[in-house]
């Protein structure tokens, strides 16, 4: 069992934290009002940085583009963490939907992984939609769960705690050290278009072999 610290309470943060509190996870939602709460039992709450300082493993469910200065500010929380970075830094076009990547030629992973040296950053499930991360079996053909970090141990438990969100091994594609972070981080730039012609339907962006 991990002691888990979700920021953010939307829908892939709560969503997280109610799959991960039924995995049998010591689950803690950081939240920015305190009474905020989500439906699933055995979940606490607590703000940002408290739910940071208790956790062990810290996974960013806020917005990514304004994720970096946010994290920064957590860094003495964060030092000697495992820091799951499942958001996407985009800048909405006209419709609300995300236009382009804030950080062209680099990626938030690794503006993250640069400005918090004492955390292990590791990138995820951001290349899908919320209700995949906790479902993949749901889709007719296995998605893919991409993770790129430079501490090999820390992908090791973030891919446990996938396979605890019922993610198969062979389903988990271990890209590499952070650097793999702006290809995947890329790849939300083809959501938009998909969710334009198909509607909110579960999808991920996989491979296919
Ligand atoms: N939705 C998806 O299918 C999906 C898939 C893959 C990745 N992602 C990424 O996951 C992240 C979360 O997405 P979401 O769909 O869950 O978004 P959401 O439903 O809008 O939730 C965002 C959460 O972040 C919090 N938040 C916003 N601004 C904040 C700030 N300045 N300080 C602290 N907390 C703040 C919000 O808190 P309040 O409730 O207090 O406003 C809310 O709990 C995003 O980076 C998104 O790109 C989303």
């Amino acid at each position: 069992m991990a002691s888990i610290g979700v920021l953010g309470a939307g829908r892939v943060g709560s969503n997280l934290a109610r799959a991960l509190a039924a995995a049998g996870h010591q689950v803690t939602l950081g939240v920015r009002e305190s009474e905020q709460t989500v439906e699933g039992a055995g979940i606490g709450y607590a703000d940002h940085a408290a739910t940071a300082r208790a956790a062990d493993v810290v996974i960013n469910a806020t917005p990514g583009d304004s994720a970096l200065e946010r994290l920064t500010a957590l860094r003495a929380e964060l030092a000697g963490k495992i820091l799951v970075d499942v958001s996407n830094a985009t800048i909405d076009g006209a419709d609300g939907l995300p236009g382009d990547l804030c950080y062209p030629g680099s990626s938030l992973a690794e503006q993250l992984q640069a400005a918090l040296p004492g955390t292990h950053v590791v990138k995820t499930l951001n290349t899908m939609l919320f209700m995949v991360m906790t479902a993949p079996g749901a889709l007719s053909i296995p998605p893919t769960a991409y993770l790129s970090g430079n501490d090999v141990q820390a992908k090791k438990t973030v891919a446990g705690l996938l396979g605890d969100l019922g993610w198969q091994p062979a389903w988990i594609e271990d890209l590499g050290d952070i650097v793999t972070a702006r290809a995947t981080e890329a790849m939300i730039l083809v959501v938009p278009h998909v969710l334009r012609r198909n509607g909110f339907t579960s999808f991920a962006v996989s491979l296919a072999r």
